[in-house]
């Protein structure tokens, strides 16, 4: 285990058992109707759950990137995403999936959603790795999330710690030494 990393919070086998039942309900919101959605990785922190999630959907997709900054080198949202990169693809009438790593103020997920709204979506369906509710500032919440979890400052499966911690195939609570230096 990594040196840093207090516990494991969720394996690699908890995490692939629930990415699996993600996609089966992405493909049961989507079958019978003749649309390809269009499958969003919010950069870079889905893009570990995103590579795994599409590879387990039937449903015809395609894919498509945005990476969206909110932390700087910090464990606090700065409650001001930034989009860095934004979509190849135009959202106008297409049915939206974004993928989100987590939702934690829900800062992030308030802006994406008026972003692709706005630019004329049929449909913006949000599903997330995680969700820490207790930790919530704007009222929003995802269509579909695979875990729930406590107040806990989390990395690993393309989570990170000023960028570190992304490639660990597990998620583990980071040591809070590690940040409250
Ligand atoms: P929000 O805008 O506060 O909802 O936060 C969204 C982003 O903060 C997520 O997409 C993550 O990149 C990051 N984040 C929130 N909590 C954690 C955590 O426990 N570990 C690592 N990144 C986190
Ligand atoms: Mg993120």
């Amino acid at each position: 285990m990594n040196k840093n990393i207090e516990r494991v919070l969720l394996t690699e086998e908890e995490i692939g058992a629930e990415v699996k039942k993600a996609a089966a309900w992405l493909d049961e919101r989507f079958a019978g109707k003749d649309t390809v959605p269009l499958v969003v990785s919010v950069l870079k922190g889905s893009v570990i759950f995103f590579c795994d999630l599409v590879r387990a959907m039937q449903t015809p997709v395609q894919m498509d990137f945005m990476t969206v900054t909110s932390y700087g080198n910090s464990s606090e949202s700065s409650g001001l995403p930034k989009i860095v990169m934004d979509l190849a693809a135009s959202a106008q009438g297409r049915d939206v999936v974004l993928v989100e790593d987590i939702v934690d103020s829900g800062h992030t997920l308030m802006k994406m959603k008026a972003l692709i709204e706005g630019r004329g979506a049929k449909s913006f369906t949000v599903v997330t790795l995680l969700d820490k509710p207790s930790r919530r500032k704007v009222p929003i919440a995802a269509d579909y999330s695979c875990f729930e979890i406590e107040n806990e400052f989390i990395v690993g499966y393309g989570l990170d710690y000023a960028q570190q911690y992304r490639n660990i195939p597990y998620i583990g609570v980071l040591k809070r030494e590690v940040y409250e230096k």
